[in-house]
């Protein structure tokens, strides 16, 4: 790890906690709030790969609406315009992990980066909300090459923006997905694993596992 040059994190999950938008869920779908956000959550990643796969991009905030609406549809929710534009302003509100501030204040002399499926139009809302902005040397979209993580295509991309080689560096991310590409891609990697989820299958392992983003303070030679 003595080689490490740019700290990078995934958004969504990792810095972000995406259940914290179950709160305005609930606000207006009471009694629906856990199961409305969590399938808006997994069909937002499924579509992003689906679409991937059909080589059909779409930015990540078009997906994220796509996918609340069909959450709603499903959960038998009636809801109008308004109330999709009030849950999307409310996604750029997401609560940030209690350690998140603490974390990147404390990695101030090194690299920092973000690394999203995000475009900058959530990015930078949600960033700036929360305070975060200027902790970040860079703040890096998929969107500017419409190639969502995990290709290999989105992870060299990366590498281009920050001009490190891939060995220098450490990837965190709470998605297993995005872990196993990253590691894929040659990255070192931290799996933020907060629920103690088994390890996705997916033919790499994470070279760190934490229980939150606090782990990384206890790692060494960084
Ligand atoms: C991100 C999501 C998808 O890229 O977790 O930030």
């Amino acid at each position: 790890m003595a080689d490490i040059k740019a700290i990078v994190f995934d958004v969504y999950g990792t810095l972000f906690d995406v259940e914290s938008i179950q709160k305005a869920c609930e606000q207006h779908f009471p009694g629906k709030g856990e199961a409305v956000s969590s399938l808006w959550r997994s069909k937002q990643l499924e579509y992003a790969f689906l679409r991937q796969l059909m080589g059909q991009y779409e930015p990540f905030n078009i997906v994220t609406k796509d996918a609340l609406s069909y959450a709603l549809e499903i959960h038998e929710c009636s809801y109008s315009d308004e109330v999709v534009q009030d849950l999307m302003d409310a996604y750029n509100q997401l609560l940030p992990y209690e350690e998140t501030e603490e974390i990147l204040r404390h990695f101030q002399d090194k690299k920092l980066a973000v690394f999203s499926n995000g475009p900058d139009e959530m990015l930078d809302p949600l960033l700036r909300n929360a305070g975060f902005r200027d902790y970040f040397d860079a703040v890096v979209s998929v969107d500017e090459i419409k190639q969502y993580k995990p290709t290999t295509a989105s992870y060299a991309y990366l590498l281009k923006q920050l001009h490190v080689r891939r060995g220098e560096v450490l990837f965190l991310s709470s998605n297993g997905w995005d872990i196993a590409g990253a590691a894929n891609f040659g990255f070192h990697t931290a799996w933020i694993n907060r629920k103690g989820a088994p390890a996705d299958r997916l033919g790499h392992k994470p070279n760190m596992e934490y229980n939150d983003l606090n782990g990384l303070i206890e790692e060494n030679n960084l």
